[in-house]
């Protein structure tokens, strides 16, 4: 039987995720580790989120450095991927650090309460541990092994996405995203500093 018909496939809700490189990060690599690494010293017991046997810091409330580099730098990366509405302000809401040792690792979460979370890489190997997110965690999305690759990449259609950090990069995704990091398999510490914003 023939049907007369129209057919089509509306896409909608897309998620955005902004990776940023700064290109001279080496320069000043050594000006954050070191700073992150004694804010550990200075409160070495931090805090229990997400973190297997990882160190964070609890949230850090000085405009310091690294306070106005973040602040630079998200701002530049949102803007330029974003068309914002005029006297859009960007907010850091809050910032912290991570220093995961040989096999720590982080579990899912969400970062409930802002609007976009993302992550600066201080020091990192290509084993380090990549950030894993997972949108459809708790859902059945076998249906999409059926479909091609080609159609897959063209379409963005994928149960989940990991990236592999590197140093001087910052990744930045919508807070609701569910996302882990995998277990860090360098015998180097892997470091980074975590940050949630909001647009005001
Ligand atoms: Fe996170």
């Amino acid at each position: 039987m023939l049907i007369e018909k129209e057919i089509h496939s509306e896409f909608w809700f897309p998620q955005q995720i902004i990776v940023s490189q700064d290109l001279k990060f080496e320069k000043v690599k050594s000006k954050f580790t070191n700073y992150c690494k004694k804010t550990q010293k200075e409160d070495f017991k931090g805090r229990n989120y997400s973190n297997c046997l990882g160190w964070q810091s609890k949230d850090i409330m000085s405009k310091d450095f690294v306070f106005e580099y973040l602040q630079e730098f998200i701002n530049q990366s949102l803007s330029s991927q974003f068309n914002l509405k005029p006297n859009t302000n960007i907010r850091i809401d809050n910032f912290w650090i991570n220093i995961s040792p040989k096999y720590a690792s982080n579990d899912y979460h969400v970062h409930n309460g802002s609007h976009y979370s993302g992550c600066l890489y201080v020091q990192c190997g290509e084993k380090s541990g990549n950030i894993k997110i997972n949108p459809n965690l708790n859902y059945n999305t076998d249906w999409m092994d059926f479909l091609t690759e080609d159609y897959k990449n063209a379409y963005h259609i994928h149960p989940s996405v990991e990236i592999q950090p590197k140093d001087g990069m910052m990744i930045m995704f919508p807070s609701y995203l569910m996302h882990k990091v995998n277990n860090n398999l360098e015998n180097t510490e892997r470091i980074s500093i975590a940050f949630n914003v909001s647009f005001l």
